[in-house]
């Protein structure tokens, strides 16, 4: 094993001399072989975004992110004092931080440059603060500055969470220096996402779509997976057009006595309601009338009452099956999360 230490023959110090002692420490450590062991602590890899004075989405990436609190909820990441939107993140007031895919290796690289343009091929959105949303992120966490703390060459910023979102999809890992895989990144059950049925909440005008489920009862619309560019097909052959940046994880779980995991995300209509032409077997239901004792199982029924209660007070949450029996994480928001999104 190598050993990499403060070297003791320069030693010019008497032992009670402390001050002396750790004046000496700090200038012998060399900061490569440092930065070589703090590599080798693995962590995923996020692209850090705010705007400029000017509204200019400015983004950068960065792996030296962790989660600090839970309540209040606070997260830091570490800016360097060379990045050149170093002075926008000593400034901003907000900023999101954007956890990549696996396969997102190309999107790290191109936050890791100095290109001028960091954002000319990348979907993103305001969702809360204003701060670059990357749509196709695995996880992001739009947040408030919380405090900023100088600490040598870097920057701790440190962030509440406004709203967040996240995706059953594999994260990008970072260690030595290089991209890395992570082994089994999903909990058993997510891996097998074909199984999943994937549902959709879809409101418009306060009332949300059902369809019938040819047993005599109600279903929310769904596919096997995610549809394909925001294309939901429904009875008859025919498709709903989804808004794709629009579509928020909302409930994750199984259903008892059934091998099937529920993904169920908030989606809105590409076309007003009342443009549709729904086909038959589609209805819009009011919320505060939705048809419970015709829709199964148990665990849907809970989830829509959640929903409707939810939706009255414009601030929803994300639900997670756990072993010892699920979490809801509330996104804060002071207007409906609708009204955040650019039209
Ligand atoms: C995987 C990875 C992780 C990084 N982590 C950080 C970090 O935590 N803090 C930081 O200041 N720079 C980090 N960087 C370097 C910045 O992304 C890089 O300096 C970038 O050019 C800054 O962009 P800017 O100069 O346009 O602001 C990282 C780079 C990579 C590839």
């Amino acid at each position: 094993m190598q050993v990499e230490h403060a070297d003791p023959t320069n030693r010019a110090d008497t032992r009670e001399n402390h001050q002396g002692d750790r004046d000496h420490c700090r200038t012998v450590i060399d900061p490569i072989a440092l930065r070589r062991a703090f590599g080798t602590f693995v962590t995923g890899v996020t692209i850090v975004t705010t705007r400029d004075d000017e509204g200019r989405p400015r983004g950068m990436t960065a792996n030296s992110f962790a989660s600090v609190s839970l309540d209040p909820p606070l997260l830091l990441v570490c800016i360097g004092r060379s990045a050149s939107s170093f002075p926008v993140f000593s400034t901003t007031d907000h900023f999101a931080i954007n956890l990549l895919r696996d396969v997102q290796t190309d999107v790290s690289n191109l936050f890791a440059s100095k290109s001028p343009d960091k954002f000319a091929s990348i979907s993103h959105d305001p969702v809360h603060t204003g701060a670059p949303v990357l749509t196709d992120c695995l996880t992001w966490f739009d947040c408030t500055v919380h405090d900023r703390v100088e600490a040598g060459d870097h920057m701790i910023l440190i962030g509440r969470v406004q709203a967040f979102g996240t995706s059953p999809s594999a994260p990008l890992g970072f260690c030595r220096g290089r991209y890395a895989q992570v082994k089994d990144p999903l909990p058993a059950g997510w891996l097998s996402s074909h199984d999943m049925i994937v549902g959709y909440l879809i409101e418009a005008d306060g009332k949300l779509l059902l369809v019938e489920d040819g047993k005599g009862g109600w279903v929310l619309p769904g596919a096997p997976r995610r549809p394909l560019k925001g294309r939901l097909p429904v009875a008859g052959g025919r498709e709903l057009a989804l808004l794709p940046d629009e579509t928020f994880l909302y409930s994750v779980f199984d259903v008892d006595g059934t091998n099937s995991g529920y993904l169920m995300y908030r989606a809105r209509l590409a076309e007003p309601r009342d443009a549709l032409g729904l086909p038959d077997g589609c209805r819009f239901f009011p919320l505060d009338a939705l048809p419970y004792d015709e829709i199964a199982p148990v665990e849907v029924r809970s989830m829509l009452r959640r929903f409707a209660r939810e939706s009255a007070g414009g601030r929803f949450g994300i639900y997670m099956d756990t072993h010892d029996g699920g979490r809801v994480a509330m996104v804060s928001a002071t207007e409906p999360w609708s009204q955040h999104v650019q039209p």
